[in-house]
């Protein structure tokens, strides 16, 4: 697993449009496999990545015409107009800013009247397309990654989940801090759906981040740490701010600034 540190949230946030970019960019594609595939998130962390990539598209280095996407997760029975919904972050902060093809955008249904035939369906979306070539996520603090929350198996696939009461605290500050308006259920990727992905990019930006990010490059495979079966995949990145290093020994910070400088 690779770890990028860097010393603020803009620095962060351009390396992982880079990253992005180089993969839309230097993708093949086949008959089985004829779109560059990303998997995206919501949430704070990959705002800065999304204007770096929107003033990269404006600058044509990079287009998203030939690109697919599929969204991590969304919640269960929030419409999708919804100002929280994760249908409208996604086309207000990034969609509607660049030039891909709506109908090659994907986020799961989270009002589909079969959830479980929707994240099936979803599964089997991912695989018609020939697989995602970059799935790129952030952590919660608790090391989630999309909604799978500590337990979740690492094999896990699209399913229907119940949010725990730290995430619903944590997602109450966009519902004006009440716990009774935050969704109690999503629809989310498991932790298979990411790791299948020819590439992982994880983003960490903060000191509340810190311990999750200890346990995700110092500890050991856990589903108590969904973020640590990265551990396991033979093309992980973590792109972390300096205060999400709070936590690593000083060795550990040292060894990983070495080996990217
Ligand atoms: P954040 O959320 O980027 O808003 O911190 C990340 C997550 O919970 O996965």
């Amino acid at each position: 697993m690779e770890l990028i540190i860097k010393e603020t949230y803009d620095q962060l946030s351009l390396k992982a449009a880079e990253i992005v970019a180089s993969v839309i960019n230097n993708f093949v594609a086949t008959p089985e496999h004829p779109k560059c595939t990303l998997g995206l998130p919501t949430g704070s962390t990959p705002l800065g990545m999304y204007k770096a990539l929107i003033k990269m598209n404006q600058q044509g280095k990079v287009s998203f015409k030939n690109v697919i996407t599929f969204n991590m997760d969304e919640y269960v029975g929030l419409d999708v107009n919804h100002p929280e919904s994760y249908h409208s972050f996604m086309f207000n902060n990034f969609f509607n800013h660049i030039d891909i093809d709506k109908s090659n955008v994907h986020i799961l249904n989270g009002n589909a009247p079969d959830l479980e035939k929707e994240c099936n369906d979803y599964e089997k979306a991912i695989k018609e397309v020939g697989g995602i070539d970059l799935f790129v996520g952030g952590i919660g603090n608790d090391g989630h990654i999309a909604f799978n929350e500590p337990g979740s198996s690492l094999n896990s696939r699209t399913r229907c989940v119940k949010l725990t009461h730290d995430t619903i605290i944590a997602n109450s500050r966009f519902f004006d801090f009440d716990l009774s308006k935050v969704p109690v259920r999503a629809v989310t990727v498991g932790i298979g759906t990411v790791t299948d992905a020819q590439r992982v990019m994880i983003l960490v930006n903060g000191h509340a981040k810190a311990r999750a990010l200890h346990h995700a490059v110092e500890g050991g495979v856990s589903q108590m740490w969904p973020v640590t079966a990265l551990q396991l995949h033979n093309h992980s990145t973590i792109i972390a701010s300096e205060d999400a290093c709070d936590e690593l020994k000083v060795g550990t910070f040292r060894y990983y600034l070495d080996l990217n400088s």
